[in-house]
């Protein structure tokens, strides 16, 4: 075996699995002011950006080549019904209008939940202290359907209630907005790796967690199912996250769905690398470049990563 792996010009022509900065989404957090650019203590080289930096950053992202960015917004107030969610005038609804018009032909998805928009910080609309499922799906399509009037390219909602694939399929076909794919969040499990993202998107719920609705860590054949659901709902591609953890599920998708499949290299996964990194334990650009390919050798297509800018840089 050891013939092929003698010179670095036998290793690349042999090389099974390839990245490209094409396939790499940035997630973005936009919050409101101006000229604003807050460092994220738990996300290094990660930022809070009002909607004029998110513009300069998107110009950056174009000419690095990524596939695209996803928007997370942080409003001015929250309040129980998640109101700056769906609001034409939202967070995200500007930052799309903005965006679209300062770099056009940028790739902008955006991320449809209600936890970033509710005062308690969890996905939906509180009922008898517990996530409300089919109120929150008038949310949702909503949110969805503000996106797309923005101007959105993808939609992806990633807050695990039931049926919601098929209520924002609906509200934007009603509306005149069918050439919009719809990304599913559709295995997206209860995970602690999500602990720096709330931090960065303010969003940790208040009381309880997310379990009712998330999915437990141990239920693989669970996860099959979901994604069957979205795509029989409707949903153009489908996404498995925390991404690293859950590398077995994405080659079994991979195997059984003919679709896009996406992952979510999630913010602890990220965080994880650049704390060891700064404490010398592991080298920085190799872990990163490892991690990615572990994920695209698993069978996902499409890389929703913080390492997006720093990854393609190296890819050159
Ligand atoms: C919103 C949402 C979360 C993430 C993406 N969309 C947080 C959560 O579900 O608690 C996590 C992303 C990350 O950790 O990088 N529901």
């Amino acid at each position: 075996m050891r013939r092929l792996r003698a010179t670095e010009s036998i290793r690349n022509l042999v090389r099974e699995t390839s990245l490209a900065p094409s396939q790499f989404i940035l997630p973005l957090f936009v919050c409101p002011g101006e000229g604003v650019r807050r460092p994220i203590s738990a996300m290094p080289d990660q930022f809070q950006m009002s909607v004029d930096e998110t513009v300069r950053e998107c110009a950056e992202v174009k000419r690095l080549g990524l596939g695209g960015v996803i928007l997370f917004g942080l409003p001015e107030t929250k309040d129980e019904l998640a109101s700056g969610a769906y609001a034409e005038d939202g967070i995200v609804q500007r930052a799309i209008r903005a965006i679209k018009k300062e770099v056009p032909g940028l790739l902008v998805l955006t991320d449809v939940c209600n936890c970033e928009y509710t005062s308690h910080g969890h996905c939906g609309k509180i009922v008898d202290g517990d996530v409300d499922n089919d109120a929150t799906l008038e949310w949702l399509a909503a949110a969805a359907l503000s996106h797309a009037r923005a101007g959105a390219d993808i939609v992806a909602p990633s807050d695990m209630m039931d049926g919601r694939v098929a209520a924002i399929r609906r509200t934007l076909d009603a509306q005149g907005y069918t050439k919009v794919p719809i990304l599913a969040y559709a295995a997206k499990f209860a995970s602690v790796f999500y602990g720096p993202f709330r931090e960065a998107a303010e969003s940790a719920p208040q009381f309880g967690d997310r379990r009712s609705y998330q999915m437990d860590p141990a239920n693989g054949r669970e996860a099959m199912r979901e994604i069957e659901l979205d795509l029989e709902e409707g949903a153009d591609m489908i996404m498995v996250k925390p991404a690293m953890p859950y590398l077995d599920l994405i080659w079994q998708a991979r195997q059984r769905f003919d679709v896009p499949i996406a992952a979510y290299q999630v913010s602890g996964e990220f965080s994880m690398i650049e704390a060891a990194a700064a404490k010398g334990w592991l080298d920085h650009d190799r872990a990163m470049m490892e991690s990615l390919t572990s994920i695209r050798r698993a069978g996902a297509g499409i890389i929703l990563t913080y390492f997006a800018k720093p990854a393609a840089r190296l890819l050159g």
